[in-house]
């Protein structure tokens, strides 16, 4: 399996901390945000990452992350978004880098306390279709929210005023190759993106969606409270433990 993680995007809504740099290089306690998603696929046991980034510093990433000898990598893989596009937009970027393998996608201003590496090995063992990661949160209005039939997802709705469920759907990934093939037939949402809910929505459709809930704390950090939640959380308890 492949990782890929998304760190691209304006970030306004961190305006002005994203004026001159990239959301994803800001602190988040004593590393930059964009060591978490990354050190969170490593642990996972994923080796072939691809970063997907855009905007006017794109080349501090390089700078910063070389080739990823202090995740304990060889080779990092870098690709360039240009314009506003969405996460779906992004992740289209990944498909030549994939190559017809599954892929583990992470955004890159996700923060998770604990491991994925038993959802990883789930859906190695799944092999079609894909897999979500849900986290129970206190305002799923701000996220994609599943709405649950028992155990089943019958469909998620992106940031809805009346979520239909106590869970967001955390920024966490697992796709086949047919991912691509579904961004190729998306059409721009409402706020003018290519949406990751409807990846997810097309596959919920083709009845090839799993879930599982994400263990421990998560937070994103796209916003000035939850950036400033995210630097609590990882000062206070540590992100991305290798022990469960
Ligand atoms: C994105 C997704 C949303 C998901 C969230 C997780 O939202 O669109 O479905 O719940 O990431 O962080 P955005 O950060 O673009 O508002």
């Amino acid at each position: 399996m492949k990782g890929v993680v998304l760190a691209g995007g304006l970030g306004t809504r961190l305006m002005p901390l994203t004026k001159v740099t990239n959301k994803h290089l800001l602190p988040i306690y004593d590393r930059p945000m964009i060591y978490y998603p990354i050190q969170a696929l490593v642990n996972a046991g994923i080796r072939d990452i691809m970063l997907v980034t855009g905007g006017n510093n794109a080349g501090d990433f390089l700078r910063l992350l070389g080739n990823g000898k202090e995740f304990g990598l060889r080779h990092l893989n870098y690709t360039y978004q240009e314009g506003e596009g969405g996460i779906a937009d992004a992740l289209r970027l990944a498909e030549h880098f994939a190559d017809g393998e599954a892929i583990c996608v992470i955004l890159g201003d996700n923060i998770i306390e604990g491991n994925i590496a038993i959802a990883a090995e789930a859906f190695r063992q799944q092999q079609i279709g894909a897999k979500i990661l849900l986290k129970e949160v206190k305002d799923p209005q701000r996220f994609g929210v599943p709405v649950l039939e028992g155990e089943r997802v019958l469909k998620i709705e992106e940031k809805p005023a009346h979520p239909r469920s106590a869970y967001a759907v955390t920024g966490l990934y697992f796709y086949d190759a047919q991912v691509f093939d579904i961004i190729k037939t998306l059409k721009p949402s409402g706020r003018g993106e290519l949406e990751i809910t409807d990846v997810n929505n097309a596959y919920i459709a083709a009845g090839t969606l799993t879930w599982d809930l994400l263990e421990g704390w998560w937070t994103d950090a796209g916003t000035i409270e939850s950036l400033h939640l995210a630097n609590q959380l990882v000062s206070q308890t540590g992100a991305n433990k290798l022990e469960r």
